[in-house]
């Protein structure tokens, strides 16, 4: 594949490791200080590159180098964050501290001013509509659900789950919200938040978007889903909830995980 001209000038002869590869082409190149992400063109890859201009200089996010659109996909140059993922086994095996980061991060986006934010897509009713374009065109990989959303005790199918959606929205208390707020896109360095990355869903949203997204992270990567049955932490939700000083709202949860199921 063919690089447009300002990126390949900006790598240089560097080798790389690819990081992950997902459908359609996408992949995400890891260099020694850049990162590049290729996608096929979609809302989120130009939120992402919007966002983490946006955010510069109010939270720790990529620097954007290039975001460009050529042969049908998007190219998104950025700076490598410093530090670990939050799901790396140096912070998994501190439990307290993961936790405590986590909490750190979601206050962290709590402090920014949604007002000016240039991204909308991410309230409930955007968020809805969107749902609805995936169910419409199957889109929703039922695979890659928690296995007590769909089946006997569960929704029938995401025709329904949507419905039921759309039936139950919560009033929403607005925040900025990373969208994605789960451990790989939470870099740490030492005691610290050093990167939000991977910004393709952040917006203003109701706080429990990252909320519900981030202790169903913390959940499966305690439990042993990630590392073959081996079980490292017994982690419960609320230990996220007094990190943060709040109180564990258990329908919001279950909302904000459940629309998280159709995307
Ligand atoms: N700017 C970055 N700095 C460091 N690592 C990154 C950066 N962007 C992506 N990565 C690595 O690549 C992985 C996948 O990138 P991400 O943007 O999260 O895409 P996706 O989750 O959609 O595949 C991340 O979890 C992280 O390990
Ligand atoms: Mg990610």
């Amino acid at each position: 594949m063919e690089l447009p001209k300002e990126i390949a000038q900006a790598i240089g002869s560097q080798g790389y490791r690819v990081d992950s590869i997902g459908e359609s082409g996408s992949e995400v190149r890891v260099y020694d200080r850049l990162v590049l992400k290729i996608q096929p063109p979609s809302g989120e890859a130009e939120t992402e590159a919007v966002m983490a201009r946006w955010l510069k200089g109010r939270l720790p996010v990529p620097s954007l180098w290039v975001y460009t659109v050529q042969n049908g996909f998007t190219y998104t140059l950025m700076s490598r964050v410093e530090g670990k993922m939050l799901c790396s086994m140096e912070y998994l095996n501190q439990p307290g501290l993961v936790i405590r980061l986590a909490a750190d991060g979601i206050r962290q986006l709590w402090t920014v001013d949604v007002r000016d934010c240039p991204c909308r897509k991410s309230r409930l009713t955007e968020r809805l509509k969107a749902a609805e374009y995936r169910v419409a065109n199957g889109l929703v990989d039922i695979a890659n659900t928690e296995p007590e959303t769909f089946g006997p005790d569960g929704f029938q199918n995401p025709e329904e789950l949507l419905a039921w959606l759309k039936t139950h929205r919560p009033e929403e208390d607005i925040v900025l919200t990373h969208g994605d707020c789960c451990l790989p896109n939470l870099f740490a360095k030492g005691n610290e938040i050093s990167g939000f990355i991977d910004l393709g869903k952040a917006g203003p949203a109701d706080r429990w978007q990252d909320i519900a997204i981030a202790i169903r992270s913390l959940q499966h990567n305690f439990d042993g889903t990630y590392t073959h049955g081996e079980k490292l932490f017994d982690f419960e939700p609320t230990m996220l909830t007094e990190a943060l000083g709040i109180r564990f709202d258990e329908e919001k949860n279950r909302y904000y995980r459940l629309l998280d199921e159709l995307f």
